[in-house]
């Protein structure tokens, strides 16, 4: 019987994937499929990886060609003008993690956005052309294609169609747009694709042709048709029309990184993370331990105990993250002390469960809800695994497009420490550390994280959410592996996040409110917030029951437009 209804719901997950044209779309949430998958912020982005790998690619080939329509149909966030990291584990079992993060400019210094009396001007480094750093996503797709299997013109032609003859908007995309228009303007000297007379609604088709014409210079030329050339002046144009600093010089000398994935055991599995510059494989590694060594699996989920020890043991990871963690390629991280099992247990020797903790001495900052990064996570049928983050920082970034090349900047500026103590637009503090140099890429708090049980992979993950991403994929992860979840609770109970500063329990409002209670007998505070993240997750099985079948769930975040495709 049980087998019938697992056959059952795995034929009705997969017919009901709704049809896709670029006109007429619904997103699928959550679906069994048993070859490959993608999951990502938009349905179109999500069918794009898919066609691809039915064309003969692979996770690879779905990942650039994934990334490259997030950057049409997702533009709050999806982009070519930000940066973003890549984490995967090859079906012959290597790990892989590139870095394109944005980088400062070469004429970026320290203490750029302090005024004469150094106090710091945080608008500029989160609005309008000084706020961007020099793009890594182009040179990422490129780094990404030694590991895929078709032509770039292949995985490039879905978003060129996208942006030449255009798409329908989505309603949340729609209000974005009439809401972002006086910012659109204020940062944009001419007319820009984003911004009509009439408001946008639901179904509206936008069209953007000078993002198309971008596109095919990179279709054309490769990286150079980015890099160097056109794009590259238009891009250097656009900043010398205003304040901005990036030059060509700059464009080409960017360059992808690949670091050594983060890998560490969490009781029988292996989990493969981001090492610096994010500060999330750290944090996450640091969750981790900190809980395992308190015992987490006694307490039941979302029992004030439980909350109680993750938000201490996220107070210390991110008090560590403000203290220690920058571009290793510029500074010294003690990264081998901050995750080992003795240093993380004198970190917890002042735990007192019952009673919170208390971040005191330090300025409290404020967090935003606006946190626009996005997560593709993407398996194969040669089992292939793919987690990509990839980001503009704030919602449209900079707010400013490049004239003539139809693109939004990043405004990546702003994850430096713009001077030690401030708060960045995340709340998050630093310090020298993460101080601005040129060439140095601001720390960040993407985690594209893969999960591997028996060495093959288990779970694909990844979401956006600024400072509030390795706690929400911490919560994900545990939530299968400790409290036994299906997939999609994992993703969708209610999360909360603790960053240190400022001495909050944050809270989705569907969150439990007698456990808040509890928190607030022990003496936390707590802040309601809408939503925390936009998760993207795969699961992968082998059915005992039928010969060891693979079993692929993948779940779209309930909490945004978001969809899972597969096969
Ligand atoms: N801009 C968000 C992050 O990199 O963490």
């Amino acid at each position: 019987m049980k087998k019938i209804l697992f056959l059952a719901s795995f034929y009705l997950a997969v017919s009901t994937q709704a049809q896709v044209t670029h006109f007429k779309y619904n997103n699928t949430k959550n679906i069994t499929v048993n070859k490959a998958a993608v999951v990502s912020a938009h349905t179109l982005a999500s069918n794009a990886g898919i066609a691809v790998m039915k064309k003969g690619g692979n996770a690879f080939d779905a990942a650039i060609a994934t990334q490259l329509a997030l950057a049409v149909v997702y533009p709050g966030a999806g982009n070519l003008g930000g940066g973003g990291f890549m984490v995967a584990h090859t079906s012959a079992g290597k790990n892989i993690a590139l870095d394109y993060r944005e980088s400062a400019p070469a004429k970026a210094t320290k203490d750029m956005y302090l005024d004469s009396a150094r106090n710091a001007v945080t608008i500029l480094s989160m609005e309008g052309r000084l706020a961007s750093g020099v793009p890594g996503t182009v040179a990422g797709l490129f780094a990404t294609l030694k590991y895929a299997k078709l032509p770039f013109s292949t995985l490039i032609a879905e978003a060129i169609t996208l942006a030449d003859k255009g798409f329908a908007l989505t309603k949340a995309q729609a209000e974005d747009f009439n809401n972002s228009r006086s910012v659109f303007l204020r940062n944009n000297k001419n007319k820009v694709a984003f911004v009509r007379d009439i408001q946008w609604k639901a179904g509206d088709i936008l069209i953007q042709t000078e993002l198309a014409n971008t596109l095919k210079r990179i279709r054309d030329f490769g990286l150079k048709g980015f890099y160097e050339g056109e794009t590259a002046k238009l891009i250097a144009a656009e900043m010398s029309s205003g304040n901005g600093i990036i030059t060509e010089k700059d464009l080409k000398n960017y360059k992808v990184k690949e670091r050594v994935a983060m890998q560490f055991p969490y009781k029988n599995y292996q989990v493969i993370t981001m090492p610096l510059p994010s500060s999330g494989g750290i944090i996450l590694q640091q969750l981790f331990k900190m809980t395992q060594q308190k015992k987490l699996d006694s307490y039941p989920f979302h029992s004030a105990e439980s909350i109680q020890l993750i938000v201490e043991a996220e107070r210390r990871a991110f008090a560590d993250r403000a203290e220690f963690m920058g571009d290793e390629d510029f500074v010294k991280v003690p990264v081998k002390t901050l995750v080992s099992e003795k240093y993380l247990k004198n970190r917890m020797a002042d735990y007192v469960a019952d009673q919170a903790g208390n971040s005191s001495n330090v300025k409290p900052g404020q967090i935003k809800e606006s946190e626009e990064t996005t997560h593709i996570s993407i398996t194969d049928a040669e089992g292939n695994a793919v987690a990509v983050t990839t980001t503009l920082n704030d919602h449209f970034g900079s707010k400013t497009i490049i004239s003539g090349a139809g693109f939004v900047m990043n405004n990546e500026m702003d994850d430096f420490s713009v001077k030690p103590g401030v708060p960045n637009m995340y709340g998050a503090i630093g310090n020298d550390k993460n101080a601005i140099a040129p060439g140095k890429r601001m720390l960040s708090s993407m985690t594209p994280t893969i999960v591997l049980k028996n060495n093959q992979p288990y779970i694909v993950v990844g979401t956006p959410g600024g400072t509030t991403i390795p706690t929400s994929l911490f919560q994900s992860i545990i939530n299968i592996v400790d409290y036994k979840m299906s997939a999609e609770d994992a993703v969708n109970k209610p999360k909360f996040h603790h960053q240190w500063q400022p001495d909050v329990i944050y809270v989705e409002k569907d969150f439990e409110k007698s456990v808040q209670t509890k928190l607030l007998e022990m003496g936390y505070k707590i802040t309601e917030r809408g939503t925390i993240g936009r998760t993207e997750l795969i699961k992968i099985e082998k059915s005992k029951k039928s010969n060891n079948k693979i079993v692929i769930t993948a779940v779209a975040d309930k909490r945004g437009d978001d969809d899972a495709r597969g096969y």
